[in-house]
């Protein structure tokens, strides 16, 4: 079935100028974009984006780092997206991040790990529905 996943490039990928080549990626990949934005995070947005994991020890930490700078937020949608797009990426530790995947190539640490994808069809609507009303879907 055709369906849609959310992805950031977050503040490393941007500060280091990676927007471009991680885009070409995601389209070379198969990935159509759905909708897009060059946005900075606060620590109240940041902080409600990762609510889920607000108990977990790294959360203060997470929300530091991507406040840090600006983000490019994006819907995207192919077949089998949620699964296609975290094997597109690779491991959310980009030491572990198989080769040519998108961690590997442009991520530094488990927090500076370049992009986010969401990991259910649930959570992509979620994350999606946080940056974009329906009249910046395309
Ligand atoms: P992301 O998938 O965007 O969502 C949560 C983020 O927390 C994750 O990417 C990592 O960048 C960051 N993080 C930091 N430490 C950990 C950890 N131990 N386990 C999982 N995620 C972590």
């Amino acid at each position: 079935a055709t369906n849609r996943t959310f992805t950031m490039i977050k503040p490393d990928a941007v500060a280091n100028g990676h927007i471009g080549a991680i885009l070409n990626d995601i389209i070379a990949g198969g990935f159509k974009i759905v909708a897009m934005k060059y946005i900075q995070l606060t620590t109240e947005t940041a902080g409600a984006f990762y609510a889920v994991h607000s108990a977990r020890p790294f959360y203060g930490e997470l929300v530091n780092f991507m406040t840090s700078g600006p983000i490019v937020a994006v819907i995207l949608e192919k077949e089998n997206a949620i699964e296609d797009f975290r094997t597109l990426i690779g491991a959310t530790n980009p030491a572990e991040a198989a080769e040519g995947t998108i961690r590997n190539k442009y991520a530094k640490s488990i927090d500076a790990n370049a992009v986010h994808g969401s990991d259910s069809d649930e959570n992509a609507q979620i994350e999606g529905a946080f940056f974009f009303s329906q009249f910046e879907r395309f």
